[in-house]
């Protein structure tokens, strides 16, 4: 039985994992707070895909651009002028809504894409559309709203001084390809990543922490000589599907997405994205992986005056690489995993919940528990817990029944538990209990350090 999205939000809030940001005002609509059990989730997340995308590989390096870009950039790119949604406002509520939402939720109409003048029609014509809060008909015309949030840099709220928050890490990578190939020893085919905060306008923000306006991206992008474009980008579609399946997701809860062509964004040949069926929406895009041609790369040439294309030392050929971009959010990520790993069940005619995280992305990775607040059993349990805290998010608690400390820590989706008991005075040994399983296995305190690195990296 899946999970509802009140009962996740609920429990994201009971157990410390997300909070509404600004909560004691109201709150904020949209923005979210990671609480102590949703940071170190969100930080195994982003480590474990740097991990598997940077450090585990031969033929990528990183990058941490800035926020804030030269304006131009955004014009290069395409966002100024066509990074927009359309909107429409209900003249009775004043309520805005994305106009294509609006008209596929009446109607059913695939109507992404469609011009303004366009949707304006069919809002006008089709009874069936309807102010969602009012059931009013009369709305305004449809206009493009663009979704890049502006600030000004410096004292003075002119024109020329209006940035932009990035509504997207790529461009700062593309920017950069230069400063990259020229700074280290990359050469084609090879990938630059990222990853970072990334801000958007949205009209309609939702499904907690599913689509906000502000957000977290991790984007790499893969540069490759013309004509190995496709077969790399099936590559990259395979990586970052087996990377979900390596930390536990259920392949039944993945499936692929082929955008149809006259759908692609401005910059794509092919875009394939990951969804996952989050049990509130259905399924919806997780991740996108695209081949954005030598589009970036070109325009920001143009733009800039600066050649930017990549000489082959070998080979003396000089060309505009193409990328192919696998793009996705952690904040996204992290829904999905929880989705996927909360379970209610019953052990020994005991109702249980509990988080079946994959130990990497688990945010307490043990939990240590004296039997007994007594010495030496306390002090024993206090020396292992000091002992292994510097290597991973370690819990101690000595606090009520050894059932109540287990239930909690399920529920946090802590993966071991590790008691110190009477016996381990005599013995030296204590017990590792595994919280899917409910194994227990008893072995050497000189052990424990060993053991759960194996279990932990799975
Ligand atoms: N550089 C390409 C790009 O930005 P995108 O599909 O617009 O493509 C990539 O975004 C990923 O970023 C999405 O698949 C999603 O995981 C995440 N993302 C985009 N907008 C988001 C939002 N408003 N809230 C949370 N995550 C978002």
């Amino acid at each position: 039985q899946a999970v509802t999205m009140e009962k996740m939000v609920a429990f994201c809030k009971r157990r410390g994992f997300v909070y509404q940001s600004s909560e004691i005002y109201g709150g904020l609509r949209s923005s979210y707070d990671y609480g102590p059990l949703g940071v170190e989730m969100k930080r195994n997340i982003k480590e474990e895909w740097w991990r598997s995308t940077v450090h585990m590989r031969d033929d990528v390096v990183g990058l941490d651009a800035a926020i804030i870009m030269h304006p131009k950039v955004w014009e290069a790119s395409g966002h100024t002028a066509t990074f927009n949604d359309m909107l429409v406002e209900s003249r009775t509520s004043k309520r805005r809504y994305r106009a294509d939402h609006l008209i596929e939720d009446a109607t059913g109409i695939d109507a992404e894409g469609l011009s303004p003048e366009e949707l304006t029609k069919i809002i006008q014509e089709d009874d069936r559309v309807k102010d969602p809060v009012d059931g009013g008909r009369d709305f305004a015309p449809v206009r493009p709203f663009n979704l890049m949030f502006e600030t000004y840099m410096g004292p003075v709220k002119s024109d020329e001084n209006l940035a932009y928050l990035r509504p997207e890490t790529a461009q700062g990578i593309f920017v950069n390809f230069k400063n990259v190939t020229q700074t280290s020893r990359v050469k084609v085919p090879f990938g630059i990543a990222q990853q970072g905060k990334s801000f958007r306008n949205e009209i309609t923000p939702g499904n907690f922490i599913f689509r906000t306006r502000e957000f977290e991206q991790m984007e790499m992008e893969f540069f490759v000589e013309p004509g190995t474009d496709e077969e790399w980008h099936e590559y990259w579609i395979e990586e970052r599907w087996n990377w979900y399946l390596n930390l536990g997701i259920r392949e039944e809860n993945l499936r692929r997405y082929e955008h149809p062509k006259e759908k692609l964004s401005h910059y794509s040949k092919r875009t394939v994205d990951i969804e996952y069926n989050y049990p509130f929406a259905g399924w919806s895009e997780l991740e996108g992986v695209a081949n954005r041609t030598d589009y970036d790369l070109k325009q920001h040439a143009e733009h800039s005056g600066e050649n930017l294309e990549y000489i082959d030392q070998t080979t003396n050929n000089r060309y505009y690489p193409y990328v192919i971009e696998p793009a996705v959010g952690p904040d996204r990520i992290m829904l999905a995993f929880l989705m996927d790993a909360y379970t209610e069940e019953e052990v020994n005619g005991e109702e249980r919940t509990v988080l079946k995280l994959h130990p990497r992305i688990a945010p307490t990775k043990a939990a240590v528990f004296p039997l007994s607040k007594k010495q030496p059993v306390s002090t024993i349990a206090r020396e292992l817990y000091d002992d292994l805290k510097g290597d991973y998010r370690l819990f101690y608690d000595d606090s009520g029944s050894i059932g109540r400390r287990y239930r909690r820590q399920d529920e946090a989706g802590t993966p071991f538990c590790v008691t110190v008991d009477f016996d381990t005075i005599e013995d030296k040994q204590v017990t590792i209990r595994d919280r899917d399983t409910l194994k227990q296995e008893r072995i050497p305190i000189k052990a424990v350090r060993d053991r759960l690195k194996d279990l932990i990296s799975g």
